[in-house]
């Protein structure tokens, strides 16, 4: 049984996957003796060194990117090689958080008021500051911004624009953040993230020491349940049966889903590994649950 790791890639999270390539190649050798980790630029490069190395599951390490927006997952798909994580469909949907939360809104699972902007004299259309502006289809916090009115709205939208052709304009939530792991049925503890300073961008993702987590969450045993029922929700409602990671912010006592994210960073630091942790799956167990069920 050969399993194959790609991670790299050449989107803004490059080196978020690298790390998660690296540390799933090394905890794949405690169960597995015929791995390889392969670091690939774009998506010809990663297809062909894939079908190269001929594996048996394809361990999708990347981030962003044609590694998480479903290109590569449908060139797998067609030349009938497995891999782990979300199928072709659920990962178009999931990495357009317009997309994601139209479907969200459709199924009556809280998110927070939304408007995607493609001209900037759309923004006389936005009524519900302050405001939350961010791209349609990016990660790790990268171009993330808060404006209270139109005037401190504009340079941003006009930024997103120029470089995105788009921008999702979404109202600004206050209260805790909360990021819950789902893997196959199984759903992981609530992880309450808690930023020394400022809000969970970039800098408090990856500086080690910048952010608390509270795993699991400390809050009252029915909200505990609401949050994992919403996350759930979301995730089953894009129709994801492998793993994701669902991010949401409790407002009141409403939890709001943000987005689901198909490929959730898979360092054994990261997010769904420290869930998976809290609730007794080391991250050998969890990268070898991945592969089998691939
Ligand atoms: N509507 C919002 N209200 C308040 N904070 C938000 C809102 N949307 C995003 N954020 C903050 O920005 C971070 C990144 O947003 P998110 O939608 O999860 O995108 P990504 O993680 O893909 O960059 C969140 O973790 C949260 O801290
Ligand atoms: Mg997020």
């Amino acid at each position: 049984m050969k399993v194959v790791v790609v991670c790299g890639g050449d989107s803004s999270e490059r080196e978020v996957s690298l790390s998660t390539g690296k540390a799933v190649f090394e905890a794949l050798k405690a169960n597995f003796s015929d791995i390889e980790c392969i670091d690939c630029s774009n998506i010809k490069d990663c297809i062909s060194k894939v079908v190269q190395s001929k594996p048996n599951v394809v361990f999708i390490a990347l981030h962003g990117g044609f590694g998480e927006n479903g290109q590569f997952q449908s060139a797998l798909e067609s030349l009938g090689i497995k891999h782990t994580g979300c199928s072709f469909k659920e990962s178009v949907i999931s990495m357009d958080k317009f997309v994601t939360k139209s479907i969200l809104k459709k199924n009556n699972i809280p998110t927070p008021e939304f408007l995607l902007i493609r001209q900037l004299n759309q923004i006389e259309l936005i009524d519900f500051y302050p405001i939350c502006i961010k791209p349609q289809s990016e990660g790790s916090s990268v171009d993330v911004y808060f404006a209270n009115n139109v005037k401190e709205a504009k340079p941003y939208i006009e930024n997103l624009l120029n470089k995105y052709g788009s921008a999702l304009i979404e109202k600004k939530l206050e209260g805790d953040e909360l990021t819950v792991g789902i893997v196959y049925d199984i759903i992981l503890p609530i992880i309450n993230i808690k930023p020394r300073k400022g809000f969970y961008d970039y800098k408090n993702k990856y500086t080690k020491g910048a952010t608390e987590y509270i795993v699991p969450a400390n809050l009252p045993k029915n909200i505990l349940d609401l949050v994992q029922s919403v996350a759930y929700s979301a995730y089953k409602s894009i129709g994801c049966n492998s793993y994701a990671r669902v991010d949401l912010i409790l407002e009141g006592n409403i939890p709001y889903v943000l987005e689901i994210n198909s490929i959730p960073g898979m360092t054994a630091t990261s997010l769904l590994p420290k869930a998976a942790l809290s609730s007794g799956i080391s991250f050998e167990e969890l990268v070898k649950l991945l592969v089998d069920k691939a």
